[in-house]
């Protein structure tokens, strides 16, 4: 695409919140349809899978947003638009977060999709959503409103204590991450209710947002799993921390009600206490220490 094309404004929030809504439903109803079903594998390595499925839900999410708003890239899990990296404004989207658990017919998985706005220093998350077709469960955020839960504002636990709390733990594909999730699981188990590891960033995050979950923690995610994700969380007045690590938008997180967060222990995800993370300005995602964006 040249740079001509792309759009000098970005969209409207509303209107861009419609149409990944929109998106996202069409593409849920597509992993729906194929949960139980067998699926094409294009790939597969020891840690992960990549189905026929998630190309045709991404092809299909990125057409669907280009009816509305056409000449915004998309920068997503299965394919990335050279022209993200430039543009006023762009998609960044996971087609089906939580593959692995979706390949194996497991019904936890998710449409995530989030509308990234160019500041003077990186990107920052606008919109975000995140739709889960087996439970029909669509979480929404717009910057500086409340999150909100099937249409109804939702907020983070009231939760303030570690030992009465439950955390969710990301186990990713780089052996670098997996040694820094299995030191957290054994520096975390004893010191909380639950450790519970599910298989989505994306519904980890918006599980911590709507409090069902307190906290969640992983060592190396990429960017489309959480952008949505996390907006939502701060959208719903918990705090989302990640740092940026080696790698194309990769990056170590903990999400949590905000109440809790001083309380987990961040060495082994490399996420710091107290300096700002991310990219300067929160390039990939707003990214603080205490971000906490009341609604
Ligand atoms: C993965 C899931 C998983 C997380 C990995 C992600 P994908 O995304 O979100 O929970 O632990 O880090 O890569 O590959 O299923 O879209």
């Amino acid at each position: 695409m040249s740079q001509a094309l792309l759009p000098s404004r970005p969209p409207s929030n509303t209107r861009a919140l419609a149409a990944a809504v929109s998106a996202a439903r069409e593409a849920g109803a597509l992993m729906k349809t194929h949960l139980r079903r067998a699926k094409q594998v294009n790939e597969s390595h020891q840690h992960d899978i990549k189905l026929e499925l998630d190309v045709r839900c991404q092809k299909l999410i990125t057409r669907a947003l280009a009816t509305v708003f056409p000449g915004i890239p998309v920068l997503g899990e299965e394919g990335i638009d050279a022209a993200s990296e430039k543009s006023a404004a762009r998609w960044v989207v996971d087609p089906i977060d939580g593959t692995v658990n979706f390949a194996y017919g497991i019904p936890h998985a998710a449409v995530s999709i989030a509308l990234q706005v160019r500041t003077e220093d990186g990107f920052r998350n606008e919109v975000g959503v995140v739709f889960d077709p087996f439970m029909d469960d669509l979480w929404t955020a717009i910057r500086g409103k409340p999150a909100r839960l099937n249409g109804r504002i939702t907020r983070v636990s009231t939760r303030a204590r570690l030992d009465e709390s439950i955390v969710s733990l990301g186990f990713a594909k780089s052996q670098d991450s997996l040694k820094a999730a299995q030191s957290d699981f054994l520096e975390l188990t004893h010191r909380v209710r639950k450790i519970r590891i599910m298989g989505s960033a994306a519904l980890a995050l918006t599980y911590v947002a709507c409090g069902r979950f307190d906290a969640y923690v992983e060592a190396g995610v990429r960017l489309w799993d959480i952008a949505a994700g996390g907006l939502i969380v701060e959208c719903a007045g918990g705090s989302f921390v990640t740092q940026a690590l080696s790698g194309e938008h990769r990056y170590a997180l903990i999400a949590s009600n905000g109440l809790i967060h001083d309380q987990i222990p961040h060495a082994r995800t490399s996420v710091t206490r107290s300096k700002p993370s991310g990219p300067k300005g929160g390039s990939k995602g707003r990214t603080s220490s205490k971000s906490r964006t009341r609604s």
